[in-house]
């Protein structure tokens, strides 16, 4: 390892790198340093195109991302068409309510066959606006309507001579398939085939969660947000909580500083809890009544976990919020917010306004951290700063993250250890 104190930045990195340096270790050696040593990650990781289009297909192309959420897909039939490294994939549910996904593309011509977004299948078919073939739930081809002939009136299929085509067998001509798995309210896919199984990259977190049984919570908003900057910039600011008192006045009165606790365990996330929740004057969380199985300490925690390449989980004993987050390109990111309930929490009269007021709650949260982030963007881009310090005190979690898309850049699969103790002062 390496560290980087007391030389400074730009005799460190004396030369900008390119994209033969992107998937190489010595690229990145002064963010292998131990974080109290350790400069952040190089700023082309969020300044340069060849970089991006390396972090797609490394990162987002060779990781669970998450995509949406379970009651988005809930029953068979649905479909949800989404986009993970520039490919678009189709999300359904079966017949037997498993979900299944697809490379959005027809088998004959290519066609890109649905839009983005959630929708019912009509007669629970994909069915190609082109040429009309379909596909059923489990991707197989089941009607190419004229191609052989076969569904064409007797007395009309002399036009139809498709005799050229004899070799050809439907069953030949499913969906590309995709890999897709869920934990508890979330939809992942991955598109190295040859993927490690979910379980692997969620490591401790459906242990830790295991009381909240995730897999009941239901959408109850969903709100959109755009960012112009870089997803990692997104992810690095809900991961730290130093900025809160000067970015945020009316969180910390909810999530008080002193309360923050590292909650990190082995797998691909970053982990922060707070304890106890604070009753705010305005914003509070605690509207809704908790889920039922909680534990007490659980009762009074607030869990936030980024889960590695893009997913940002909020989790109180009433109600989560969720912010899922889409590159597209190096400087612009799409986020779907959605706010997510147990039914044991929408059971007061009072339900829609209390969630009314965590949706506006939230988006002035948001709010406030886009305009920051953007900011961060744009200072990332001046050609001095090549990498700044972290406060290990409050920022092991990016030094983390950072390393996670590091080993990815350059090849390595592999899913970071967590403290010993489930629970960890940050400041301490
Ligand atoms: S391209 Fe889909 S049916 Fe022809
Ligand atoms: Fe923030």
């Amino acid at each position: 390892m390496t560290s980087a104190p007391n030389t400074p930045y730009d005799q460190l990195y004396p030369n900008r790198f390119d994209a033969a340096d992107f998937t190489r270790e010595e690229t990145y050696k002064y963010t292998r340093a131990p974080v109290e040593a350790a400069l952040t990650i190089i700023p082309e990781a969020y300044t340069s195109a060849a970089f991006y289009a390396i972090e797609q297909e490394r990162v987002f192309g060779n990781s669970w991302v998450t995509v949406g959420c379970t009651s988005q897909v809930s029953k068979p039939g649905d479909a949800l068409v989404v986009d993970v490294a520039g490919q678009s994939i189709i999300i359904t549910r079966n017949k037997a309510g498993e979900l299944r996904g697809f490379y959005n593309v027809c088998r004959h011509r290519g066609v890109r066959m649905l839009d983005a977004g959630c929708s019912a299948l009509k007669a629970s078919r994909i069915r190609c606006p082109y040429h009309s073939w379909a596909y059923n739930l489990d991707g197989a081809c089941i009607g190419t309507p004229l191609f052989e002939g076969s569904d064409i009136p007797a007395d009309q299929q002399g036009i139809f001579d498709m005799g050229g085509v004899d070799k050809f067998d439907r069953a030949d001509y499913g969906l590309f398939p995709v890999q897709v798995e869920s934990w508890g309210f979330l939809i992942f896919v991955n598109l190295n085939e040859n993927a490690t199984p979910l379980a692997d990259a969620l490591g401790d977190l459906p242990a830790r969660f295991a009381n909240y049984r995730l897999h009941e919570w239901q959408v109850v908003r969903e709100i959109p947000f755009e960012f112009k900057a870089n997803y990692k910039l997104v992810g690095e600011n809900f991961m730290e909580y130093y900025h809160l008192p000067w970015v945020h006045p009316e969180l910390i009165k909810v999530s008080r500083m002193e309360d923050h606790y590292r909650w990190q365990g082995k797998g691909m996330y970053t982990g922060m809890t707070t304890w106890p929740i604070s009753q705010g004057d305005e914003g509070s969380w605690l509207g809704l009544p908790p889920m039922a199985g909680l534990s007490e300490r659980e009762q009074e925690s607030a869990r936030f976990i980024w889960l590695f390449p893009n997913v940002a989980l909020n989790v109180m004993p009433n109600h989560a919020f969720v912010m899922i987050t889409r590159p597209d390109g190096h400087a612009r990111t799409l986020e779907q917010t959605y706010i997510l309930c147990h039914p044991e929490s929408l059971t007061s009269e009072t339900a829609e306004t209390e969630i009314d007021q965590l949706a506006s709650f939230w988006s002035l949260i948001n709010e406030q951290d886009i305009d920051i982030v953007e900011r961060v963007q744009d200072g990332l881009g001046m050609r001095p700063y090549r990498g700044g310090r972290m406060c290990y005190h409050f920022e092991e979690p990016l030094h983390r993250y950072q390393n996670m898309i590091i080993d990815k850049m350059v090849g390595l699969d592999r899913v970071p250890d967590g403290d010993a103790e489930p629970q960890i002062p940050m400041f301490g």
